[in-house]
Parts: C-alpha cells; sequence; structure tokens
C-alpha cells in the first residue's frame, strides 16, 4: 500500500517508465507525492503515460544508452526544476546468447543499455545532486550471482551494474555530497522483458517451468512488488543505505548452489 507523503514534492526520473518494474516505479513514487519525469525509448500516447506519471509529471523520450539523451534530459530536468532528489536507473534490456553465437553487435546493445545506460545516469544523477544530495537505485539482477548461459552479455551487464553501484556511493560519501546509490536485484517478475523470456521456450508452460523451477516462493513477482522496495530505499526511511544491494527474489539465490 502507497504512503501517500512519503516523497512528497521530491523530483524523480525513473528510465524506462513504460512498461514493467519502470512503470509501476513511477506510478509508486507519483502515488506518494513525487514529480515524475518518466522516460522511455518507447514513449506511450499521453492518456497513458499521463495515467503512469500523475498529473504533476511528464514523459519524455529517452535512449539510455544516448549520451546526448542523457545531456538533454539533465538541461530540461535543470531548467525545470533546478535539481533532482531521485533517480531510478532501470532501462534495461536482454535477448538470448550464448558465448559461442552472441555477435559483438548483441553484446554491445545490451552493454550499451544496460551498463553504459547506467553509468551516464549515475553521472547525469551526481551533476543534478550534488548540491543537495539525493537517493540513485539501479536494476540489476539476480543474475548478478550466478552465471546466465542463456544470456551471458545480460548477466555481465548486472554484475557490472552491481559492482559499479558500489564505487558510485563510495564516490559520493567521500566527497560528502548526501547521495546514496544502491542496487536492487530482481527475482523473476512477470513484465515484458520475462514475457519475451518465456516466449523463446517450446512452449509457454515450459517457458514458466523454467523459471519456477529456480523459484521457491513458487510464482513470478508481480512488478508493484519491486516499486514498493524502490520507494522505500529512495525515502528518508533508507537514509543509512548505501552501496547496498537488496534482493527480492521469492528466494532465488537462497537457493543458489544448495544440494
Ligand atoms: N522482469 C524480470 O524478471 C527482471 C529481473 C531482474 C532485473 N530486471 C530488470 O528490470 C528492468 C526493467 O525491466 P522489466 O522487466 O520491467 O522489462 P520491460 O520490458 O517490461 O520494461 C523495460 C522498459 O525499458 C525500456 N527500454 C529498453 N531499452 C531502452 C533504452 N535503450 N532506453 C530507454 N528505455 C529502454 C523498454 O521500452 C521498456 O519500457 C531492466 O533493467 C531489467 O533488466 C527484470
Amino acid at each position: 500500500m502507497a504512503q501517500a507523503e512519503r516523497l512528497k514534492g521530491k523530483v524523480a526520473l525513473v528510465t524506462g517508465a513504460a512498461s514493467g518494474i519502470g512503470r509501476a516505479t513511477a506510478r509508486r513514487f507519483a502515488d506518494e507525492g513525487a514529480i515524475v519525469v518518466g522516460t522511455d525509448i518507447a514513449v506511450p500516447a499521453s492518456s497513458e503515460a499521463a495515467s503512469i506519471v500523475g498529473t504533476a509529471g511528464t514523459f519524455l523520450p529517452q535512449d539510455a544508452a544516448s549520451e546526448a539523451d542523457w545531456s538533454r534530459i539533465e538541461n530540461e530536468i535543470r531548467g525545470r526544476f533546478g535539481r533532482l532528489d531521485i533517480l531510478f536507473n532501470n532501462a534495461g534490456t536482454s535477448g538470448p546468447a550464448d558465448p559461442e553465437t552472441c555477435t559483438l553487435a548483441e553484446w554491445r546493445r545490451v552493454m550499451a543499455v544496460n551498463l553504459d545506460g547506467v553509468f551516464l545516469g549515475c553521472r547525469t544523477g551526481i551533476a543534478l545532486m550534488k548540491e543537495k544530495g539525493g537517493a540513485i537505485v539501479n536494476v540489476s539482477s539476480c543474475a548478478a550471482y550466478g552465471g546466465f548461459p542463456l544470456s551471458v552479455h545480460y548477466g555481465a551487464s548486472k554484475t557490472a551494474v552491481r559492482q559499479f553501484t558500489k564505487s558510485v556511493a563510495l564516490h559520493c560519501a567521500a566527497k560528502g555530497y548526501g547521495i546514496r546509490c544502491n542496487s536492487i536485484h530482481p527475482g523473476p517478475t512477470m513484465t515484458g522483458l520475462m514475457k519475451a523470456s518465456i516466449a523463446r521456450a517450446p512452449s509457454e508452460a515450459e517457458g514458466r517451468a523454467r523459471w519456477m523451477a529456480q523459484t521457491p516462493i513458487g510464482r513470478f513477482a508481480e512488478p508493484e512488488e519491486m516499486a514498493a522496495l524502490v520507494a522505500w530505499l529512495v525515502s528518508d526511511e533508507a537514509t543509512y543505505v548505501t552501496g547496498a544491494e537488496f534482493v527480492s527474489d521469492g528466494g532465488m539465490t537462497a537457493g543458489m548452489g544448495a544440494g
């Protein structure tokens, strides 16, 4: 259940806000009183966008992998608000790729969105936050905790996001910026990416069963369950939390390596 006033008046940027975890989190931020700037490479129609970011919010086009797009978004936010309080680096992509057949173009695109995007996002976030402080959350994955042979680029990118998050947190702490930076590690969550993964299996039942075989709790997460975690992390209830990683995975990683 959303806590109406927890993010009141805070300016929040959410990348990949058109779908899945980003969409649910943008909505949650707006429900908790934030002024939400949602961005995505695929901008929804205006009524749909308003239902995500709320009446106080705005939705802008952005390729998270593009340095020029990050500059434009930075200028937009500086011009409109003069600051940023919350950044959710969520935009991400994946696809089938094993280490024998993955093309360099596939590898580079996933790295560009998932890793370059988080780097550029954090650099932009620091520039907009360092006067007054703020909170950054980067989306990593359970794929950061083990091999991921069917999407090798994805696993490598998410592992790097986990590590980079800690570097950002330590840098900001050392500089005294008052910027916290943490990563979240979702387990199987029913979103566009997950549906695409299931669709690659010989049948939907098999695709679902593959994921559930690794998920002790026995169901997929809803995006709103990730949004609840992120809303707490960026709120003033988590002011001592930085450089940390938050797993919400239905027990998946608890079972890794179990006999
Ligand atoms: N669904 C899961 O099980 C799961 C598990 C772990 C981590 N994640 C991560 O969660 C994040 C959100 O994914 P999701 O599962 O909600 O999937 P989703 O496909 O529903 O949403 C991803 C959104 O990102 C946008 N996007 C893709 N490339 C972009 C780009 N270059 N620039 C801007 N926007 C872009 C898409 O248009 C889409 O709206 C991703 O980083 C993903 O890796 C998801």
